[in-house]
């Protein structure tokens, strides 16, 4: 039995959602869904009326969702334009720089002017509705007023992470044919220069772009190529001061997001506009119990889901006030997020459980300094939360006073699918608990079957809800491939789950080939192919291990080519690679050279042995006896990497 934390009276009342009531939505939601949404989809601004809800099939012939239909709206006219009336001069971004002596304050009128001028500037610059513009940019404000711009236009934005390299820049560019890049000069995180535009001036060597648009944030020293190259703060004293919001369709695109799989090259994950926002804005309000007044800082970076739905789209479309943060949680000293949260009084505090660990190692006197007093509710995402770490962020940062809200989602679901309501949710530390409005998991085996009671299997969920992706940009074959044929009629996630005797769900991670390391998914297939594009690497296999601080490591095994030698500079050499070629999140943790591979007379790596290997678990490699080769496996038991 797993402790169970219930929810203090005076926090069920205080907030918006208690269990009865939770209960009572929660049915009306899944018997009703047309009049549900239909009702909560009037949260938004619309400038023509929906009067068609929900149109979703989950064939596998005919993979359709649409929400919404026939109402048309612009995003950013609900995330900024109408706040302007009622509250023009409250904070809608606080941002906070990476040097603690930096930060600013911007009203939704300011919010209003930055956003049109950066539409003028990208309308200058060409883009039109229905174009792609990629955003690969530190976290400054100028991230958002970029992803808002783009909306205003019906521009489709990309962001793509400023930890990927240019070659997957370069990849993510032409992937969705984006002719407009924004970036900055350079980024500052932790004290240190991230060399933003000289890596998009690599990039578009193979993905030409007609125009970039930089962004001073440093003043570091760059390259501007005429007549591509513009300056932002140039540009905007020529722009004009307002661009008339753009009338979209419910089902137009409003982002593209990369993610990977466990096969082949990342997936541009295509979410569009009405469904998307309403499902955004009404998370955010619930899950963190939103209300007026409240300072709320997600952690994330822009470049993540979790940045689109709860730093930018769903605060905003509730009149928010969303902290942005430049910075890392260990500078200049373990006790930056807490000081933060006492400069701000920051009241709603969601970040993942990778730096709660990374905190914890750093040790409690470094939050016992501070404050913390205006803290009321805290989340996490990302990973499933180790109970050390739940404890840990739950009694020493919370004081046991606030609850943790552990959200299960995806990028793929554009919103939070599991998770507790503050005012109505019981807790038990690493259970992601019950399902939000809407939301039908379901656990199936291996074939399909849907098991019933407290049972373990695959997680699926049986119906659609308003912030579901809508397919992979460019290949809808490949959305239907990856997420409705295991199971048919299915949507399947691709993770592994319990659910407990009180219907709680317990995400145990991922069952297919993508490994999550510090919450950053990662396709194995990806490194791989990094890694067999070196001169001197003939095969690969990665795979996770536990890691401590990561959640997962990336453990490497690698066949060398003929007359190749190992060594420790190789390793180094292939590190340094990986990184070249995907990104630093990228960097193997452990390399193994390995004269063979376990495989099967067919040919086919069988990465359940190199997965166990990898854990240390080799009492216990299953059956072995398909190998074209079993000598191997003494051979890579004997050579396994030291985790310690
Ligand atoms: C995968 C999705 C959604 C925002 C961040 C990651 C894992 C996410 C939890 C959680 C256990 C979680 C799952 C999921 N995951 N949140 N609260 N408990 N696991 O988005 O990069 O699309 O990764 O992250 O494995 O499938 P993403």
């Amino acid at each position: 039995m797993s402790e169970v934390y219930p929810v203090p009276d005076a926090v069920a009342s205080a907030a918006l959602i208690d269990n009865a009531r939770y209960l009572e939505m929660y049915e009306a939601s899944v018997n009703d869904p047309e009049a549900f949404w239909g009702e909560h989809g009037k949260r938004l601004d619309w400038i023509k009326p929906y009067s068609k809800v929900k149109n979703t099939s989950y064939d596998p012939h005919n993979v359709d969702i649409k929400w919404f239909e026939d109402g048309t709206l612009n995003v950013a006219a609900n995330c900024v334009d109408r706040h302007i009336a009622t509250r023009g001069d409250q904070v809608a971004i606080i941002w906070e720089g990476d040097d603690p002596s930096e930060h600013l304050e911007i009203t939704y009128k300011e919010l209003g002017q930055h956003v049109n001028t950066m539409a003028g500037v990208l309308r200058n610059a060409g883009v039109k509705k229905g174009d792609r513009v990629t955003l690969y940019l530190p976290m400054i404000p100028e991230a958002a007023y970029a992803m808002l711009a783009c909306a205003r236009l019906g521009a489709v934005h990309s962001i793509v992470f400023g930890g990927f390299s240019p070659n997957s820049l370069a990849q993510r560019i032409s992937g969705c044919d984006s002719k407009v890049v924004i970036t900055a000069d350079e980024g500052l995180r932790g004290g240190r220069k991230v060399p933003l535009k000289a890596n998009v001036d690599k990039a578009v060597e193979t993905a030409p772009v007609d125009a970039v648009v930089v962004v001073k944030r440093t003043g570091g020293d760059i390259a501007m190529q005429d007549g591509r190259d513009i300056w932002y703060h140039e540009a905007a004293a020529n722009a004009p001061d307002f661009i008339e919001p753009e009338e979209m369709n419910a089902e137009d695109p409003l982002f593209i997001l990369y993610t990977s799989g466990s096969t082949g090259q990342p997936k541009g994950v295509l979410h569009t506009t009405g469904g998307y926002l309403t499902y955004a804005s009404m998370t955010h309000q619930y899950v963190f119990d939103y209300q007026d007044g409240d300072v709320y800082w997600c952690t994330a970076d822009v470049g993540w889901v979790t940045g689109h739905s709860y730093i930018v789209y769903g605060p905003l479309a509730n009149g928010a006030t969303t902290l942005m943060f430049e910075g890392v949680p260990t500078y200049p000293s373990p006790s930056r997020f807490w000081d933060v949260v006492d400069k701000h009084k920051v009241s709603i505090f969601y970040t993942a459980p990778t730096a709660i660990r990374s905190l914890m190692g750093a040790g409690e006197e470094h939050v016992k300094k501070t404050s913390r007093s205006t803290l009321r509710i805290l989340g996490s995402v990302g990973e499933p939360i180790n109970p050390e770490a739940w404890n840990w962020y739950y009694n020493v940062v919370g004081e046991g006073r606030c609850p943790i809200v552990d959200t299960w989602w995806q990028t793929e679901t554009g919103g939070i699918l599991i998770t507790p309501l503050p005012g109505a949710t019981a807790l038990k530390p690493g259970s992601a608990t019950r399902p939000f409005f809407g939301v039908q998991p379901a656990l199936v085996d291996a074939e399909g079957q849907i098991l019933d009671g407290a049972t373990e299997g695959n997680l699926v969920i049986l119906n659609s809800w308003p912030g579901q992706m809508r397919t992979v940009y460019g290949d809808h074959e490949r959305f239907v491939q990856t997420y409705f044929s295991t199971y048919k009629g299915m949507y399947f996630t691709g993770d592994g789950c319990r659910r407990d005797e009180d219907g709680y769900y317990w995400i145990t991670g991922r069952v297919d080939d993508v490994i999550n390391v510090s919450g950053h998914r990662m396709g194995t297939a990806e490194v791989e192919s990094a890694l067999v594009a070196h001169p001197k690497v003939s095969e690969a296999a990665v795979v996770g291990y536990p890691h401590d601080l990561k959640g997962q490591g990336i453990y490497v095994y690698v066949t060398l080519m003929e007359g190749e030698d190992p060594s420790d500079d190789l390793r180094k050499e292939l590190v340094k690679w990986v990184r070249q070629e995907i990104g630093p999140i990228a960097s193997p943790d452990l390399i193994q050279f390995a004269p063979g591979l376990p495989k099967t007379r067919s040919g086919k790596i069988m990465r359940r042995i190199l997965r166990k290997i990898a854990e240390d678990s080799f009492d216990n490699l299953g059956d072995t006896s398909t190998l074209a080769d079993p000598s191997v496996v003494t051979d890579l038991i004997d050579n396994r990497q030291n985790k310690s």
